[in-house]
C-alpha cells in the first residue's frame, strides 16, 4: 500500500460490540505497527447519542498495546484517537449520511481519500443503510481513482434464497470488486496454515485422499451459553450460526485440490469447485441438540428454554453434528463429520484427520489392533498442529506406545499471534481478497444447508437435549461414529 495514500475507514454502528471490541482494537494494533496511511482517519456512525470525546473514551477502555512499548503506550493511544470522529444518525437517512460526508470532507486531508465502509450492523438494516449511503454520494465507483470498499459481517442471509437476494440488493450500491464478505475463521492463523501445511510439505500431499484417509473430524465448541446473543441466536441456530461459515470455509480449505497459484482467484475458483462437490445434507445425517440446565466447573447453569429472550418452546438447536461427503475422486467414501455447539464442556475449533489403518500389520494379529494415525489441527485455542504416532515404548522388551510429534505455536515462535481481525482488516486496506467469500462461493455454501434447514424450520424440529457442560447429544457420538452414515 501506498504510504501517502489517505483511507477513511467509516464503521456503521460503532456503539456495537464487535466495533467496540474487535474493529478498533484490530485497527489500532495495525497503526501501532506503521502499516496505516498517515492521512488515516476513522469515522464512527450509529443511532446511540456521543460526541467525539465519548466516543474516545468508549473506543479507549478496549486498546491494548500488544504492538506498542509501555513507554510509548499512552502516546500511541491518543494518536490514535485523536483521529476517531463520531456522528450520531437514522442508518435509512440519506441526510445523516449527508451529514457524515461533511463531517468527513471536512476532517479529511484533500479530495483524494479512499473509504472503507464497514457494516457492523445487525443485516436486516445493510440495505437500507447501503442505499442512504449511496443516496448521500459516500460510496465512489466505476472508473474514478480513488475507491470505496464496503465490508459486511455474516450472517449472509438466512438461506439460499435470502443471501442470492441480499447479494443482488447490496450489488446496486457496491459491485462484487468492492464487497469484503469476512468470515472471522479465515483469518485466525491456523486456519490460513492449513494451505501452508497441504501445499508446502511434500509428506502429507500424497497421503491426502480416500486411500490413506479414514475420516475428518471439524469440531467447534463453546462452554458458554448464548449470553446476550440471544435474541439473535435463536433467529438463527447453530447451524446458520457456525457450521454453515466458518466450518465450512475450515472444511474447503482442507479438502480442496492445490490452486494454480496463491492468488484470490485461484484460491475462490478451488473452494466453490469443492463446495460444488458436496451432496446437500439430508436430516438422517444431522442430529441437532439443545442444552438442558447443567454445570460446568461447579457453576450451574440455566436450560437454553430458560435463558433470557428466548422463548420457551425454541426449537432452536444449540448443538449440530452433519456428515457431508464430497463427491470427487479424492474424498468418495471418506465422511467430513462437521459438528458445533454451544454449553459443551470445553471451548475449542479443532480439525482432526483421522488416517486408516495399516492393512497388515506385523506387531499385532489383528487388524486395527493400534490407534490410527491422527493429525490434529487446533485452531483455538492454544494453536497447535499434533501427530499422533505409535512409538516403541523406550526398554528391553518390545512394547509399542502412542505418542505425539508436537508443534504448539506459543513455544515454537516468538512473535506474536495476530488476531484475525487485524489481518483481515489489513487484507481490507491493501485489497487482497484471498481471505474473503466471493458470492459464487457464498452461495454454493447455501446450496448444502438450505434443503435440509427448510426442513428443520418447517416440521419445527424438536432437538435432542443434552446438559450444559456435557459432551453433547448422544446421537451425536453414534453419527461421529459412522452408525448414522449412509
Ligand atoms: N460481535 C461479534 O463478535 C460478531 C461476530 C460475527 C459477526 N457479527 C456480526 O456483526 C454485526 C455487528 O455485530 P454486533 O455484535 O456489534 O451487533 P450489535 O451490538 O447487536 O449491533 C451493532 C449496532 O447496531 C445497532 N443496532 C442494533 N440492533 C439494531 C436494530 N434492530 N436496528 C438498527 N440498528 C441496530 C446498535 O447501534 P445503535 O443503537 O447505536 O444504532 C448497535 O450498537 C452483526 O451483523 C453481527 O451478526 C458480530
Amino acid at each position: 500500500m501506498n504510504k501517502s495514500t489517505n483511507i477513511s475507514f467509516v464503521v456503521i454502528g460503532a456503539s456495537g460490540d464487535l466495533a467496540i471490541k474487535k474493529i478498533f482494537p484490530a485497527l489500532f494494533s495495525i497503526y501501532c505497527q506503521g502499516l496505516l496511511p498517515a492521512g488515516f482517519k476513522i469515522f464512527g456512525f450509529a443511532r446511540t447519542p456521543l460526541s467525539h470525546k465519548d466516543f474516545r473514551r468508549r473506543i479507549a477502555e478496549h486498546l491494548t498495546c500488544r504492538y506498542a512499548s509501555t513507554e510509548s503506550c499512552s502516546t500511541e493511544i491518543s494518536e490514535f484517537l485523536s483521529r476517531c470522529y463520531y456522528l450520531p444518525g437514522s442508518y435509512e437517512s440519506r441526510e445523516s449520511f449527508l451529514d457524515l460526508y461533511e463531517l468527513m470532507r471536512n476532517q479529511e486531508q484533500g479530495l483524494n481519500t479512499n473509504r472503507i465502509f464497514y457494516l457492523a450492523i445487525p443485516p436486516s438494516v445493510f440495505l437500507d443503510t447501503s442505499r442512504a449511503m449511496a443516496g448521500a454520494g459516500l460510496v465512489v465507483c466505476g472508473s474514478n481513482p480513488q475507491w470505496s470498499r464496503v465490508v459486511i459481517e455474516k450472517p449472509f442471509g438466512k438461506d439460499r434464497q435470502s443471501s442470492d437476494m441480499l447479494t443482488r440488493e447490496l450489488a446496486r450500491v457496491f459491485s462484487e470488486e468492492q464487497t469484503f464478505r469476512i468470515d472471522h475463521y479465515l483469518g485466525k492463523e491456523v486456519t490460513q496454515n492449513l494451505m501452508v501445511l497441504r501445499f508446502a510439505n511434500l509428506v502429507f500431499e500424497p497421503l491426502w485422499n480416500r486411500n490413506f484417509i479414514e475420516s475428518v473430524h471439524i469440531t467447534w465448541k463453546e462452554d458458554i451459553g448464548v449470553r446476550n446473543r440471544a435474541g439473535y441466536f435463536d433467529e438463527y441456530g447453530i447451524i446458520r450460526d457456525v457450521i454453515q461459515n466458518h466450518l465450512l470455509q475450515i472444511l474447503t480449505l482442507v479438502a480442496m485440490e492445490k490452486p494454480r497459484s496463491i492468488s484470490a482467484t485461484h484460491i475462490r475458483d478451488e473452494k466453490v469447485k469443492v463446495l460444488k462437490s458436496i451432496s446437500a445434507i439430508d436430516m438422517k445425517n444431522i442430529v441437532l441438540g439443545q442444552y438442558t440446565a447443567g454445570e460446568i466447573n461447579n457453576n450451574k447453569h440455566v436450560g437454553y428454554l430458560d435463558e433470557k429472550s428466548i422463548p420457551g418452546n425454541s426449537t432452536t438447536p444449540s448443538f449440530a453434528a452433519a456428515v457431508l461427503k464430497i463427491n470427487n475422486d479424492r474424498w468418495h467414501g471418506v465422511p467430513f463429520i462437521i459438528s458445533a455447539g454451544k454449553g459443551l464442556d470445553s471451548r475449542t475449533n479443532e480439525v482432526r484427520i483421522r488416517f486408516r489403518s495399516i492393512p497388515d500389520n506385523i506387531f499385532c494379529d489383528k487388524p486395527e489392533c493400534l490407534p490410527t494415525n491422527d493429525l490434529n489441527i487446533r485452531i483455538q485455542p492454544d494453536e497447535s498442529i499434533f501427530l499422533n504416532i505409535i512409538n516403541k515404548q523406550p526398554g528391553m522388551q518390545l512394547s509399542l506406545v502412542e505418542t505425539s510429534l508436537n508443534l504448539r505455536y506459543q513455544s515454537a515462535f516468538s512473535t506474536k499471534i495476530p488476531e484475525a481481525y487485524e489481518r483481515l482488516l489489513l487484507d481490507v486496506i491493501t485489497g487482497d481478497k484471498g481471505l474473503f467469500i466471493r458470492s459464487d462461493e457464498l452461495a454454493a455454501a447455501w446450496d448444502i444447508f438450505t434443503p435440509v434447514l427448510h426442513e428443520i424450520d418447517r416440521l419445527k424440529i424438536k432437538p435432542e437435549p443434552y446438559p450444559f457442560g456435557s459432551i453433547g447429544p448422544a446421537s451425536a457420538a453414534r453419527l461421529v461414529d459412522r452408525k448414522l452414515y449412509s
